[in-house]
């Protein structure tokens, strides 16, 4: 039967807060294979075909659950239930001040202590049919966890096309709350972290960014990426500016900020950057919902991570573009607001688009 030919396959991934987890190897033959595990709704494999065909790897990850389990600077997972800082793990909602992990030195970053990175999320649904597969997973969050109120019931559903990953996220909460979602795949487009990114070039349809203060918390200014090492409005070589002479740059370690697309979320999907990496040919396309991304250009990495087949995550051997509302936003009102009250639902989408050229 044709359907089942390339059917999903489900292997056991070992086990993740006294639960098994599974490891789900998805395949689009000669066109993108992928591989994700219910722990942390992390992708651990991703590979497209290069100029010649060759299907290789382009996310950072680990060969084994335990890598995840020990430590990681958040390869390929899912993140909540806040994405990105909130200054000094504080913020006040409806009179209530509420206080969450510092993880980040004063701050909080991408959910807490264990955020959504790493919990073990239910397979709800498993999608297979010709040219769409993939996962529907949820999580209850309970009332209180990682200090944050309410009780979160999330529903991500992964989506794989011949050429997609396509991400669509639902939450809806017992008590007003604040939501952020996002996906932290760390991309090489080389194939197998074969060298760092700098020599991928970057489009970001942004024309205002974000400047931080020496923590990474924004000040509240969004500052036009004109005559900055932030206007990347055309494509651009990451390396042209990442170590360039600049305030910002430096708070960063190089690139490390939200560009603001839009001053308030938008019903449409629409495409926000576009990478690519010319001597593989390969590139990849961000759409989405949020108003903003985060492009992090991998500086913390320092080569003390061996990754998936022994190789040395250096400096800026990976990249994320994270979609999503901007930081600290339950703290800057002046910001697209990141609340859902009861009775609400969060509603957003983002798909990453790969494609090759000679
Ligand atoms: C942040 C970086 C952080 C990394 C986690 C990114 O989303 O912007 O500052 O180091 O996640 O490892």
């Amino acid at each position: 039967n044709m359907k089942n030919e390339n059917a999903i396959i489900k292997t056991d991934f070992g086990n993740a807060n006294g639960k098994s987890v599974d490891l789900y190897s998805i395949q689009f033959p000669n066109e993108l294979e992928v591989q994700v595990t219910n722990y942390g709704g992390i992708v651990t494999s991703l590979k497209v075909p290069d100029k010649n065909g060759v299907m290789e790897d382009v996310v950072l990850g680990y060969d084994e659950l335990q890598g995840y389990l020990n430590e990681t600077p958040y390869f390929g997972a899912l993140i909540g239930r806040y994405g990105n800082r909130i200054a000094k793990g504080q913020f006040e909602l409806e009179g209530e001040t509420y206080d969450l992990a510092t993880n980040n030195n004063q701050n909080h970053l991408h959910g807490g202590i264990k955020g959504f990175d790493k919990v073990v999320w239910e397979v709800i649904e498993v999608v297979d049919e010709e040219n769409r597969k993939g996962l529907s997973l949820k999580y209850v969050s309970a009332d209180g966890e990682e200090g944050y109120p309410g009780e979160l019931t999330t529903i991500v559903d992964y989506i794989f096309t011949p050429n997609s990953f396509e991400i669509t996220y639902e939450a809806t909460t017992s008590k007003t709350t604040v939501v952020n979602l996002t996906q932290h795949s760390y991309f090489n487009l080389s194939g197998n972290a074969s060298e760092d990114i700098l020599g991928h070039e970057l489009t970001i349809n942004a024309s205002l960014f974000l400047p931080v203060d020496n923590t990474l918390i924004p000040t509240g200014e969004l500052r036009p990426v004109r005559d900055t090492p932030f206007d990347f409005t055309n494509p651009k070589l990451i390396g042209e500016d990442v170590n360039a002479t600049n305030e910002q740059i430096g708070f960063g370690g190089g690139f490390d900020h939200c560009w603001v697309m839009t001053e308030a979320p938008t019903a449409q999907i629409r495409k926000v950057a576009t990478l690519s990496h010319q001597q593989s040919g390969r590139s990849m396309e961000v759409h989405t919902k949020e108003p903003a991304i985060q492009f992090y250009s991998g500086n913390f990495l320092d080569g003390t991570i061996t990754g998936k087949n022994e190789k040395v995550y250096h400096q800026r051997y990976g990249l994320c573009l994270e979609t999503q509302h901007l930081p600290d936003s339950p703290n800057q009102g002046q910001f697209p607001s990141t609340v859902l009250k009861k009775g609400e639902t969060y509603s957003t989408a983002t798909k990453y688009v790969f494609s090759t050229s000679n």
